[in-house]
């Protein structure tokens, strides 16, 4: 390999007239400027200048959320670390998600699919004095793919070493699947969003009761399921899609569910949540079962394992003897995809792969996320 150390500066200034490109030769002290290109970028200048000007304080609002959340991120760190009186020099890196603001995956009418996650990675590089790795999805945007879900690779890794055919269930938000059949040599990994996990049931419940969410599923199990609204629901295009997909609140919302309301008489709000939990309970039992061979061994995880409502409809679409949750398999649902993310770090540190082709949808495997050091 050449000694020589060539680096590329691309710059767009506030005039947005044109992308600066230099290639320079920066081996001795003083630069050596080789060749310049100029890219015209006039197109998009008044775009660029709209955003950048808005008197609409959405992009204000980011910016401003995105450092607090960073600020926040570091403050649990630094707490969880000084419970277990540790310092950043005992810790290797910080895998940090970040909170998705907004998802718009290839399968949208979106020219250009995104991702777009806020917590500033360098404000918590800054003060927790620790590595942090972060950005995981939008690499595998760029590889045509939907950046999203990123657990099942982690599933495979950990929960993977399986005779048996084994679906490990998250339940978030949203809900994905993925289904471990022990050997993938033969059949590639398959995982992706099945639709809603707790993210309708959420937001009904707190319209109609201001509650963050449904204790143990408890409000729900007092309803009837409004079999018309169900079959509404299930008719949504998403769930037939075929794999890779992924989705969010960006279809699965509180605005979508009036819509469908809107079409039915009066209903009762509490028969509503039960329909909900029964939409949720049906769309992951669907996509389990559409699969073959069937899982013969379902562990669920992420804070729907908790709502004890939805996990007995499921195992009673299931089947009771084997469903059960990842505190099985060691790790209690609800820290499961933190640990994922801590998992992704540590691969994007060693130069490895974080997703997992077939399931994003991406060209090929890659290396995740950027890295802002200590
Ligand atoms: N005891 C419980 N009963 C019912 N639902 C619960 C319970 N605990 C957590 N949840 C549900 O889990 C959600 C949080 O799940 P989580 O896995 O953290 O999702 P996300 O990854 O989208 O943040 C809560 O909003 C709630 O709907
Ligand atoms: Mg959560």
């Amino acid at each position: 390999m050449s000694a020589e150390k060539l680096y590329v500066g691309l710059m767009s200034g506030t005039s947005a007239d044109s992308i600066d490109a230099v290639l320079v030769n920066l081996t001795a002290t003083t630069p050596k400027l080789l060749a310049t290109h100029s890219a015209d970028i006039r197109g998009l200048k008044s775009e660029i200048h709209t955003l950048a000007s808005s008197s609409e304080n959405e992009i204000h609002r980011m910016g401003q959320l995105d450092r607090e959340l960073g600020i926040r991120f570091a403050q649990a760190t630094n707490e969880l670390l000084s419970h277990e009186n540790l310092c950043a020099t005992d810790i290797t890196a910080i895998g940090s998600h970040g909170q998705t603001i907004r998802h718009f995956p290839p399968t949208t009418t979106s020219e250009h699919p995104y991702s777009i996650q806020v917590g500033d990675p360098n404000t918590i590089a800054q003060l927790t004095g620790i590595t942090t790795v972060a950005d995981f999805r939008r690499r595998d945007i760029a590889l045509g793919g939907h950046g999203a879900p990123l657990v099942p690779a982690f599933h495979q890794a950990v929960f993977g070493k399986t005779d048996s055919c084994r679906a490990i269930v998250n339940i978030g938000g949203v809900a994905n699947i993925t289904l471990l059949n022990g050997d993938t040599s033969n059949s590639p990994l398959l995982g992706y969003d099945t639709g809603p996990g707790n993210v309708l049931m959420d937001c009904w419940i707190n319209q109609n009761l201001g509650l963050s969410y449904d204790q143990g599923g408890h409000w729900a199990a007092q309803g009837q399921v409004i079999t018309s609204l169900l079959q509404q629901l299930l008719d949504t295009p998403y769930l037939s899609q075929p794999a890779p997909k992924s989705t969010g609140p960006e279809l699965f919302n509180l605005s979508w569910l009036t819509k469908h309301l809107e079409q039915l008489p009066e209903v009762s709000s509490t028969d509503v949540q039960a329909t909900l939990l029964e939409f949720t309970a049906r769309t992951i039992s669907d996509a389990l079962k559409s699969h073959t061979p069937t899982a013969s061994e379902i562990y669920c995880c992420g804070g729907g394992a908790y709502n004890t409502s939805l996990m007995l409809r499921l195992k009673t679409l299931l089947d009771p003897s084997l469903t059960s949750s990842t505190e099985h398999l060691g790790i209690p649902p609800e820290w499961v995809e933190a640990v994922a993310f801590a998992w992704l770090a540590k691969q994007t540190l060693e130069g490895k792969p974080g997703n997992e082709p077939s399931v994003t949808g991406a060209s090929k495997a890659s290396i995740l996320g950027a890295i802002y050091p200590a």
